[in-house]
Parts: structure tokens; sequence; C-alpha cells
């Protein structure tokens, strides 16, 4: 995740794209730059903090009234110098910022090396102004030049254009990545979201998909990117505070990032390709592996072990970071894959450091470009979640969940599934955005009536099997950390070898019952807890007749048990949120947590 902003129109635009980027710095904070347009392209960028890199290159001493700026998160290339944004085509002539992924970027650069065009980054945005003067080199204008880019990108964006030839206008267009329009007077503004541009004016035209807008001092004109048709729309008139815009209207960023989750996950399934398949061929050489990790990412790493269990066939250990040493073996034949979203965690890399004394190779998965994990790892992949600004993991949790079941279908090809499956598997699991947004919206007013009912409680049962059961412990984790209620997470089978006796009268068990075979032994459980006076709120799949066995029932459509996980935490994250909304306590500054541990 990115931000990205733009200015025409009387004033000088550098020093409004400065106070513009800081307000988007929480979409990524990694380097930023800006571009103007004053008889020819200026450019000031870098790796850093955008008040660092301003002390540095004084940012808003750019000259001209038309510019566009960056504020980055890493995805393709480390932050630096080279890789930060605009980026220009090799003439010089046409400058581009990006929120996005380009998946075919490297066909594309190998396309235009052969027509002459030179690339100076690691990124897959470089690719985009070249394509424009390419076909601006044909002697198309600039809007018919980008029309015709975007004709051949693979991928998501959200871009802005300037350039020297045209150098009255922004031009934008936007696939998928969030952009909205600023009208002001005799100015027009661009940006990633709202926030970057409310002190300036609180009219806002937001960009839809597939659409493109020109932008001049007078006016702005939106039209199809396909067919050029143009499109009428009125703006909104937006009544937010700043700080209300950057959570784009919702209360709590926790819930803001409960309802990122489907982009989470499918950006990091689009952007999962050459490491995936380096880290597959290191995992199948394997003799021994490791998935360590802490909190909410030992979580996914659970949800890993099982479907790797399930569908690959491979018996992997999942194992808390700070208990690696005290248990676990390595020697050369081990791999260790260190699941962090930080990538700054301390139990972890202190575990990587002994794995690798002992000769393991590491591999890694994270949310944080260039941090310590990755300097520790031979194989570095990434989740593409953008910053999470609460402290509670939700949207990491979800990508690192899909990241997972990907890889676990990708070794299960490489062993026995036959391709065609295999290839059945990955396509679905690219439509499962789809399905959580659905899951969003359809189970949230339930589960405020059950926040409600249930925000005095004592204590909170949770239980479930097999892949289920690594989201009980996420769904007791997320009420912990949040309600302070007492959460405990149990595999079903095992509540009644002991905390059975905890469970009387009005007790509340949630029971998260994904589709499979196990699903049959979970109504046993079930009923097992209602004998004994529980409340039992299950989370199955909808037309299941669990519903008339339970106190109550939270519907989600079906999916293969494969996949259960990224719909079926829904319900509990959203569950442990209302709650600490209902107790009056702040979801996004939960007492003696911090976000990232660096002591182990
Ligand atoms: C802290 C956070 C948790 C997180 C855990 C692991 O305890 O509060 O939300 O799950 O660290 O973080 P990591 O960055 O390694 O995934």
């Amino acid at each position: 995740m990115c931000g990205i902003v733009g200015y025409v129109g009387a004033r000088r635009a550098a020093p409004l794209l400065l106070d513009a980027l800081k307000r988007l710095e929480y979409r990524g904070y990694d380097s930023a730059g800006i571009a103007t347009v004053f008889k020819k392209l200026h450019v000031k960028k870098d790796k850093g903090r955008i008040h660092e890199i301003d002390r540095k290159l004084k940012l808003a001493d750019l000259p001209g009234n038309v510019g566009i700026a960056h504020t980055r998160w890493a995805t393709h290339g480390k932050p630096s110098r080279a890789n930060a944004h605009p980026h220009l085509d090799s003439s010089g002539k046409v400058a581009v910022v990006h929120n996005g992924i380009i998946e075919n970027y490297l066909e594309l650069r190998q396309f235009l090396r052969k027509h002459g065009h030179r690339f100076v980054s690691e990124t897959d945005t470089e690719v985009i102004p070249n394509l424009i003067s390419y076909f601006m080199h044909q002697g198309k204008n600039l809007e018919r030049s980008i029309r015709e880019t975007t004709k051949r990108l693979k991928g998501s964006y959200a871009m802005a254009i300037a350039c020297v030839e045209e150098p009255d206008k922004i031009i934008v267009v936007r696939k998928e990545s969030p952009l909205i329009l600023g009208i002001g007077n005799g100015e027009a503004f661009l940006a990633s979201d709202i926030p970057a541009v409310l002190s300036h004016t609180k009219r806002i035209l937001v960009l839809e998909n597939g659409e493109m807008a020109v932008l001049t001092p007078a006016k702005i004109s939106i039209k199809r990117i396909a067919s050029g048709a143009v499109v009428k729309r009125k703006p909104m008139v937006v009544t937010w505070t700043a700080e209300m815009a950057e959570k784009m209207g919702y209360p709590h960023f926790t819930l803001k990032e409960i309802f990122q989750q489907p982009d989470a996950v499918r950006d990091t399934l689009r952007a999962a390709t050459g490491e995936l398949e380096k880290l597959v061929k290191l995992l199948l050489k394997a003799e021994r592996i490791y998935i360590i990790a802490c909190g909410t990412s030992y979580h996914a790493a659970l949800v890993c072990k099982y479907a790797l269990a399930k569908l690959a066939d491979m018996s992997v250990e999942a194992v808390i970071s700070s208990e690696f040493q005290e248990s676990c073996r390595v020697d050369g034949k081990t791999v260790i894959l260190a699941i962090t979203q930080s990538g700054e965690t301390a139990d972890t890399l202190k575990a990587v450091q002994v794995a690798k004394a002992g000769g393991a190779k590491v591999a890694c998965l994270t949310n944080a470009v260039g941090s310590s994990i990755t300097r520790e790892s031979n194989i570095v992949c990434h989740i593409y979640a953008g910053p999470e600004v609460s402290v509670v993991a939700t949207k990491t949790f979800a990508a690192q969940v899909a990241y997972l079941l990907l890889l676990a279908i990708h070794l299960a090809r490489e062993r026995s599934l036959p391709k065609s499956k295999a290839d059945e598997l990955i396509k679905r699991l690219g439509g499962i955005s789809d399905a959580m947004r659905a899951v969003l919206t359809g189970v949230e007013p339930q589960v405020k009536k059950l926040a409600r009912r249930y925000c005095s409680a004592e204590h909170i049962y949770l239980i479930g099997r097999g892949i289920g059961y690594p989201l009980v412990m996420e769904g007791a984790l997320k009420l912990k950390e949040i309600t302070y209620i007492h959460s405990e997470a149990m595999p079903a089978g095992e509540l009644k070898h002991g905390t059975l006796a905890l469970i009387d009268q009005g007790t509340p068990v949630i029971a998260v019952v994904p589709p499979g075979e196990s699903r049959v032994r979970m109504a046993g459980n079930v009923e097992e807890a209602k004998a004994r006076g529980a409340t039992v709120i299950a989370v199955a799949e909808e037309g299941d007749d669990m519903k008339g066995h339970v106190d109550e029932f939270i519907p989600i459509p079906p999916t293969e048990e494969l996949f259960s996980p990224l719909l079926y935490i829904i319900p509990l994250q959203l569950l442990a949120y209302h709650i600490t909304v209902e107790l009056g306590q702040d979801p996004d500054r939960p007492r003696s947590l911090a976000k990232s541990v660096t002591v182990e």
C-alpha cells in the first residue's frame, strides 16, 4: 500500500504536496518523493520518513504549479532512492506515481528494453512512464498514450501522470487501487485517500474502477478508460474531520483494517510469484521444517501446518518462537519458515539466529520490506497488507493465511495433487476476496447484537477442530487483546478432558464449525457443552442443521474447508471489536500491548 497525491492550480505545488504526503504517511513510510513540472520535470525523492527526506532535500523548494507525489510502502524492490517514486521514463519527460502492483512488469520491461528504454530501479512501476513515452513517440498525445498503456498493464493501479509536453494537466487512472479527486476554486487535487486534501477542499469525486480523469486548474473531466466515454458525476461534500478521514469514515483503525482484509488478500495473492517458487523448492528439499512465529502470526503458522498435512501430505511443526530453542533441534537439512508481519519481533529473530547457528536455512514471510527478518533470511516472501496501524493484527493475519494456503497448493502440486486440481484451487482461492466481502457485510449486524448481549461475560470459551482450531485460538486472542475478557480456545475434542468442568449455566461457548469431515464430531462437542448449560454460538455453513441445536447461529457461505479460515475468522474479529466498543474501551490502543515487541 502506498499513497499518491497531485495538484494543478495557481499555487506552488510542492509545499501543498508535501503537506498532503504527511497526511498520507499512514499508508506507507519507507520512501517518498515529489515531481513538479516547470519547463522540465523536477524531482526530489529518497528513502526514509518524509520529514527526514524534507530536512535533507527541502522538498517544498521545487518550482511550478503542477506536481505529483508519493509515499511508499515497498513492494517490488527495497526502500532506496532509485526505487522511490516518482518514476520517469528514460527520456525524462513523463513522471508517474503509482499505488498498486503491475503483474506483467518483467515482460513489459523486456519489450521496452528492446525499444531502447533504460531502467534504473527494481520497481514494477518504472515500466509505466516508459510505456507511455513509447506510445508518445509514435505521435499519440498523452491521454491516448495512457489509454494504450493501460490496455497492456495487468494488475492493479491508481496512478497519476505528469508530462512536460502537456505541462498544464495531470492525468489519473484507476483500476482497483483507491483514488479520489478534490475540486477547488481554480485548482484540482488527487489523492489515494480523502485526508490528504481535506484541508483544501471538501468537494470530492471518487474515481471508479476503469476510469481515468484529466485534471486542469479549470476542470476535472472523467472518462471510461476503455471506451473514452465521458462520465458525469456530482461531487460529494465531505463533512469528516481529518482524523475521521484517515480512518476512511470508520470509527477505529481496527474496524477499517478488518474491512480491508479482502484487499489485503487479493493483493497478496496477486503479488506472490518468484519468491513463492523459491520457497517451494527450498521446502521440498528439507528433511525437517519448522514454522516459527508469535501471537497472531503463530496462528497463521498453525493454519499452514493443517493445510500442508491435509493437502500436500507434509508434516511440519509450528512452534512459538520463544519456545523454539528449548524444544527444537536443527541441522543442515532443516528449513525454518519464520512468519512475522513486522519483521522485527525479537523472539522470532532470536529463534532464527539459533536455527542459523545450527545450520538451518531460513525463509521468512513478512509485511515489512527491508525489516530485520529479511536480512536474516535466505528467501524473503512478502504479504501485501499495507501498514497495519491497530495493535491487534487482522488484515495481516488474513494476508498471511492467504499466502500460506497458496504455498500449500503449490507444494501439493509438486508432490501428488494433479495439476488441473491445483490450478482449480488456485483459481478459487483468487475468488475468496469477494466471499470475504460478503461475509463482512453479511454478519456484522448480527455480531453487533451479540456483542451487546455478551459484553458483560466474564469468560468466553471457543472450540474448534482441525483447521478450525487455530481460528478459535486467533478469535480468543482478539477477545483477550481488546475486550480484556478471559477467553480460552480449546481443541473441541479436548474439552471433555478438563475444561468442561468450567462450563455451566449460561457460559458462552463459541463453536467454529468449518465444512469438512470434522463437522460431525464438532456437533457432538457442541452437545457436550449444551448439556452443561452453555449458551452456544455456532459459526457454521449456512443451511447447516446445527442451527436448530444452538442458541445463536452465524451463517457463512459455502467454501472449501481449506479456505474456511479466511471467512470464519471474520465474525470472531468483529465480535471482539464490537464488544470492546460496547465496553467503552479503545480497540486501537489496548492496554499493556505493543504492535511490535522488540524485546525477548
Ligand atoms: C505482538 C503484537 C501481536 C502480534 C505479535 C507478533 O505481540 O501485539 O499482534 O501478533 O507481536 O508480531 P509479528 O510482527 O512478529 O507478526
